[in-house]
């Protein structure tokens, strides 16, 4: 296998030297289309917040910053991304309004927190079975609790269809998990648009 290719793999699952490369480019590249879904979700002070591979742990940083009486978990199932990311928010881990665990999404243990809004941010094109996991989430999410999932497509060749594309993947996958209120939004950003599908726990639907 060439060095690109090693490379681009490393971003599904950063391991090694060249996963912590990785994990430094998307602490650098990944600022924008984290505020961005942040923004989306309306974060307020007191709530509990979800997210689903956090990466080298920009967003917790930002998010950090945003609850005071709330509660931050991320999960990442790669152990490079868990270092770097601690090492970021190591004051927030210490004041204990973070927790970042190791973990897979599609075997996401109930934690002591039920959560008001759940993100994920470039992560689930990498989610072995995306509607299995994300009924996962739906049971470890309050009534009404929101979730974004953000894609902005980075592979070669990619373009505003691409975007749209996944946006309605997505939105099927909520569909099937249970979530109600999908809606989609779209923002130009570097190479192409970030797509960005949201979802409402609706609590008429049982999760099966
Ligand atoms: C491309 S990175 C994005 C990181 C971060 N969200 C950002 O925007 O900078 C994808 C992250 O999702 C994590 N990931 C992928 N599949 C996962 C899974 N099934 N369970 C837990 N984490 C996963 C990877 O380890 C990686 O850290």
């Amino acid at each position: 296998m060439g060095i690109i290719k090693k490379f681009s793999l490393q971003f599904g699952k950063p391991e090694g030297i060249l996963g912590s490369i990785a994990g430094k480019l998307m602490s650098s590249t990944g600022v924008e289309k984290n505020k961005w879904t942040i923004s989306l979700l309306n974060i307020q002070s007191a709530e509990n917040v979800l997210e689903v591979g956090f990466g080298p742990g920009v967003a917790t940083e930002l998010i950090s910053k945003l609850i005071h009486d709330g509660h931050y978990v991320g999960i990442d199932y790669s152990d490079v991304m868990l270092e770097q990311a601690k090492k970021r928010n190591s004051a927030a881990i210490q004041e204990g309004k973070v927790t970042l665990k190791l973990e897979e999404v599609s075997s996401l243990q109930p934690s002591e927190f039920l959560f008001d809004k759940v993100l994920s941010v470039n992560s689930i094109i990498f989610w072995k079975d995306p509607i299995t996991s994300l009924k996962k989430i739906r049971q470890v999410m309050k009534p009404n609790g929101l979730i974004a999932l953000t894609m902005l497509p980075y592979m070669k060749g990619a373009t505003e269809e691409t975007s749209k594309q996944l946006g309605n993947d997505i939105a099927c996958y909520l569909k099937q998990a249970g979530f109600s209120n999908i809606k989609t939004e779209m923002k130009e950003m570097r190479p192409v648009a970030a797509i960005c599908v949201l979802g409402v726990n609706n609590q008429e639907e049982k999760v099966s």
